[in-house]
């Protein structure tokens, strides 16, 4: 067994099978100070107070008084990406929206060209730096999805790179084909929704999930849930829905049993409603509030609602471009009012939760994965949102 002693607090205590959190006890978690953590085989094994730590024969990490904590669990991003789009940063400054660039061939459609002009190399290449930087940064678990290919051959170049970064990396990363994220070139809105069913069976041998960006101007609810319908037995829906309206992606999601319904920067009562009592994840991603001058999510109103809510960074070059989970977590405390405790959940288990990976990962609790963040000493978790820039991390151990 590997010892963690001296740790000033332990953070992000559940017992065994919770899987996620939802309304009031998304506002709570275990806490021990003057703790020990015993490790084997990757896995958290046992935890204490210094008071009785156990033999002292073992390896062992000295904490120095430093905060122990889950790491950052980040349900959805899209790191697989080439190059940049800072070419349009000017043109959002100067008042465009994001339906405004992606009119003018912009957006999605502007980093599938650059994509189809990547060797796979190079993608992979590019890809990894942001997932290393992710990593740096206390993420140790993460979705990425596809979705700037656009076409069969561009998207499975895209789910391999995925796959090849799962395989590189010590997080897990878990795979989501968004083939459906915008109409590829030189296809009809009809052909293309077409492609996309065509190529489920083949994007099921990559990946665990599904997506359609079910929005104005992209994808409508009947697209949507002819895609569902068709991935039925293939892949397990994640939906990205009223980011730019109130979209009935909600609404399609939870028919199709979606993991996860996310974005919901725009909802209603209806939305509320319907994800009662469901095995769906309402997600928010206020990295892309920020960028896009959106409004927040209601994830208060949620939690009122007695849901659970998860927070992830939707890294990505048109709409968020970060994938710092801390900055994350502060947003949520500043700009969505939850409490430090909620906004931790909605960053560790439910995020976890919300790719499927709640067994392993999002607390500190006997039998999960030992994939935790050490701070420096005096960090807890209202600090490291409230003085959100300072650096806290010591070691991210993975
Ligand atoms: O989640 N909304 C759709 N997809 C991404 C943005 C993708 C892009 O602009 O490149 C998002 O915000
Ligand atoms: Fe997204």
């Amino acid at each position: 067994m590997k010892l963690i002693y001296n740790i000033g607090l332990l953070a992000g205590i559940q017992p065994e099978g919770v899987l996620r959190v939802e309304g009031e006890a998304q506002g709570k978690t275990g806490v021990l100070e003057n703790a020990w953590l015993g490790i084997e085989d990757g896995r958290i094994v046992d935890f204490g107070t210094n008071a009785v730590i156990p033999g002292s024969d073992r390896e062992s990490l000295d904490a120095q008084g430093g905060m122990v904590m889950p790491g950052f669990c980040d349900s959805h991003t899209h790191v697989v990406y080439a190059g940049s789009r800072d070419g349009e940063f000017l043109d959002k400054i100067n008042g465009l929206s994001y339906e405004e660039i992606a009119a003018r061939g912009g957006g999605i459609l502007n980093s599938a060209d650059l994509l189809h002009r990547t060797s796979e190399e190079d993608l992979y290449t590019q890809s990894l730096r942001r997932v290393e930087e992710m990593m740096a940064k206390g993420t140790v678990a993460l979705e990425i999805k596809s979705g700037y290919g656009l076409n069969p051959a561009d998207e499975l170049k895209m789910l391999r790179v995925i796959r090849r970064i799962g395989e590189s990396v010590p997080a897990t990363v878990k795979s989501t084909f968004l083939g459906a994220h915008a109409v590829g070139r030189g296809y009809t809105h009809e052909e293309y929704v077409q492609a996309v069913i065509d190529m489920l069976p083949q994007a099921a041998e990559y990946a665990d999930f599904v997506d359609v960006f079910c929005d104005e101007g992209f994808f409508t609810v009947e697209d949507t849930d002819r895609i569902l319908e068709a991935a039925k037995h293939l892949l397990t829906p994640k939906i990205h829905a009223n980011e730019l309206a109130v979209s009935g992606g909600v609404q399609v999601g939870v028919k199709h049993m979606a993991l996860s319904v996310d974005h919901l920067e725009r909802t209603t009562e209806a939305e509320i409603s319907a994800l009662k009592g469901t095995r769906t994840m309402p997600t928010m991603l206020p990295g892309s509030s920020f960028f896009l001058g959106l409004p927040y999510g209601k994830a208060k109103e949620f939690l009122k609602a007695g849901l659970g809510v998860a927070l992830a960074s939707d890294y990505n070059p048109g709409s968020s471009p970060s994938g710092d989970m801390r900055f994350v977590m502060a947003q949520g405390c500043i700009k969505m009012r939850l409490t430090p405790v909620e906004a931790f959940n909605a960053v560790t288990l439910n995020s976890a939760y919300a790719m499927g990976v709640s067994r392993d990962y999002g607390s500190i609790t006997r039998g999960k994965k030992a994939a935790l963040i050490l701070t420096e000493p005096g960090w807890d978790l209202t600090k490291i949102a409230y003085q959100y820039q300072t650096p806290f991390i010591r070691q991210v151990l993975l």
